[in-house]
Order: C-alpha cells, then sequence, then structure tokens
C-alpha cells in the first residue's frame, strides 16, 4: 500500500509544505522564504520569522494540496520538524500539524530537522547502508553514522560555531548580503587561493572547529586594512573556502575510513556549495566511496526532507500526541 506523508518545516525562515509518496516520491512541494524579509537586518529576527511563518502557513499548506490535486483526507500521516530551530518558528509549525492531526484524524509524526537534511538525499537516490553523514548547515556542523534507517549515531560536532554561520560572518565582513554562503560560494569560484590562514583544529579527532577561522578573517582584513591596502574579495573567498575544505574532507575520509563505511551522503545548506560538492566528489572517486548529494534546491530548508524523513520514522512506529512542543534541544534520536 502507498504511504502519503505531509512535511511541514517552519524551524528557521521558510514556511515549507511537501507531500511525498513511500519516503521516495515528491509529489508536490511549496516553500515560501522570507530572505527578502531578513536580508534587510543581516540575518534572521525570530520574532518577524514567527510571524511572516503564521501569515503564509495556510496559503502554503492550501497550494501544496493544490499542485498535488489532493485533499488533507489522502494523506496517511503528517510529519513535523519538532526542533531544533527557533522557538517560535517552530511551534507555528508544530500547532499546525497538531491542528491538522487532531481533525482529520492523522497519525503525526515527530521529525529532528537534522534527520530532515539527511533524508534530503533520499529523493535524490535510496540510502545504502552503512553510511556516514557529513551535516553541513547554518546550525550544525557533524559527522552522523548510520547503520539503517532512521539510527543515527553522532561520531563528532563543531565545538563552536556551525560552518554555515561561519560562511555568514565571513560573507558579511566582506559587505556581502545575507546568507552569504551563496555569494561566497560564486566568488570563490572566481579568486586564487593566495592568503594564508589556519586549518582549525586539524587533529585527528571528528570535531571541528570554525570560531578560530572567522577570527582570523576578521583579523586579516582589519590589518590589510590599517596597511592600506584593499582586499580582492575573490581571493579571500577563495583561500577561506578552501580551508573550509581542507577540514571537512580530511575529517570525513578519515571516519569513512576508520569505521570502512562506503557511502558517503552530504546534508545542510552548505552542501549547497560548488567548491565542497567538487572536492568531495574527487576524493570519493579516488577513494571508491558512493557518494549522493542532495539536489541544490533541497539542500537548504525545505518540506520534502521532512516528509521522505517522516516516511522512515513512520515506520519506526514513531508518533507524537497533541502536548508535542518545539524544542530547541540537539539530540538527534
Ligand atoms: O540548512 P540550512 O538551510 O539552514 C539550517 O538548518 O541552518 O542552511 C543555511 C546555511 C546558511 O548559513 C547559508 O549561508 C548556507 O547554508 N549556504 C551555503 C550555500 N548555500 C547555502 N554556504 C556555502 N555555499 C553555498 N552555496
Ligand atoms: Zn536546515
Amino acid at each position: 500500500m502507498d504511504i502519503y506523508i505531509l512535511g511541514i518545516e517552519s524551524s528557521c525562515d521558510e514556511t515549507s509544505f511537501s507531500i511525498v509518496k513511500n519516503g521516495v516520491q515528491e509529489i508536490s512541494t511549496v516553500i515560501s522564504t522570507q530572505i527578502d524579509i531578513h536580508k534587510e537586518y543581516g540575518g534572521v529576527v525570530p520574532e518577524i520569522a514567527s510571524r511572516a511563518h503564521i501569515k503564509n502557513i495556510t496559503f502554503v499548506l492550501e497550494e501544496c494540496l493544490e499542485r498535488a490535486n489532493m485533499k488533507v483526507e489522502d494523506i496517511d500521516a503528517i510529519a513535523v520538524t519538532y526542533g531544533p530551530g527557533l522557538i517560535g518558528s517552530l511551534l507555528v509549525g508544530v500547532e499546525c500539524a497538531k491542528t491538522l492531526s487532531f481533525l482529520y484524524k492523522k497519525p503525526l509524526i515527530p521529525v529532528h530537522h537534522i534527520a530532515g537534511h539527511i533524508y534530503a538525499n533520499n529523493l535524490v537516490k535510496r540510502l545504502e547502508f552503512p553510511l556516514i553523514s557529513l551535516v553541513i548547515s547554518g546550525g550544525h556542523t557533524e559527522l552522523i553514522y548510520m547503520e539503517k534507517d532512521y539510527s543515527f549515531k553522532k561520531l563528532g560536532s563543531t565545538l563552536d560555531d556551525a560552518v554555515g554561520e561561519c560562511y555568514d560572518k565571513v560573507a558579511k565582513v566582506l559587505d556581502l548580503e545575507y546568507p552569504g554562503g551563496p555569494k561566497i560560494d560564486k566568488l570563490a569560484d572566481r579568486g586564487k587561493i593566495t592568503y594564508n590562514l589556519p586549518i582549525p583544529l586539524n587533529d585527528d579527532t571528528y570535531n571541528f572547529s570554525f570560531s578560530g577561522l572567522k577570527s582570523a578573517v576578521i583579523n586579516l582584513c582589519h590589518n590589510e586594512e590599517q596597511r592600506g591596502k584593499t582586499i580582492n574579495k575573490e581571493d579571500l573567498a577563495a583561500s577561506f573556502q578552501d580551508v573550509v575544505i581542507k577540514s571537512l574532507t580530511k575529517k570525513t575520509m578519515h571516519a569513512l575510513k576508520e569505521y570502512n563505511v562506503k557511502n558517503l551522503i552530504l546534508a545542510g545548506g552548505v552542501a549547497a556549495n560548488s567548491g565542497i560538492r567538487e572536492s568531495f566528489r574527487k576524493l570519493c572517486e579516488e577513494n571508491s566511496i558512493n557518494y549522493t548529494f542532495p539536489d541544490i534546491k533541497y539542500a537548504t530548508d525545505n518540506a520534502a526532507m521532512i516528509a521522505s524523513a517522516g516516511y522512515y520514522a513512520y515506520l519506526d512506529g514513531r508518533r507524537a500526541d497533541l502536548t508535542l512542543n518545539a524544542t530547541s534541544s540537539d539530540e538527534l534520536k
């Protein structure tokens, strides 16, 4: 029997609904982004984000159903991101999911946001296990080991800033608009590696650190300014991205080797980065590792990934009731 999951995502500045069949087949997805509202402030303003979710949520739901030519009655279960993220934003999606679940008597499936990012890959190609997932987003930098569907073991994570956060802060120093990640990606593509930056936490653990790299870029910019020199933004972006890539690839390739795993997936907004994708593609091919990257449009936040993850959470028997609450807790279970 086919299972249709309605996914809901509202953890940050995207209001999104999606219907996915059997965890793999996308039927319809609508993403309403608030980037234009927040870029005026140089980042996401939580209170404004919650209000925008409230304003948009019913329209996005209606459009998603309309595009699928389906009604809520045709859905088998409702999967919603319950955390982590901005509490006010999460609550809008969670309350919507609970209301639909109550009104239409549909099972309610709680989905961790990072599980969603991982399952964005399942919409490209069915996940093969065991696998290692490098999660690189605005809020997370983690290496996750998965032996089977919906089983997550954290091998390591960032000790301070997330890699996406570092991209966005470096972009701010270079006067680039929020979100800076995609802009640095483009600049880096045209630049040369000329600036000397330290590779952070260059050790044998599976942990990462990006706050020192951010400070190194800020210091470099100030020093050059004091000497009356202008920064070559393209070259600085290329030099910065090179260090990020060295850190991410070293730890990930080490984990694949130590755990004798032959499948790698990238997850999270930063997985849209062309330099990072290209480096992993090369390394995986050289080392006979199977790799999957999320579709660029589903690397950043969306509900298709939540609906896909929701299907496997549903099969795993995970259910929530009307006491489900939003949480900012990180633990991926
Ligand atoms: O996964 P996501 O949409 O939200 C979180 O769960 O955090 O990730 C957003 C992050 C932002 O920091 C953004 O700058 C970064 O992903 N990002 C990129 C690229 N596209 C998005 N970073 C580097 N290169 C990109 N092409
Ligand atoms: Zn995300």
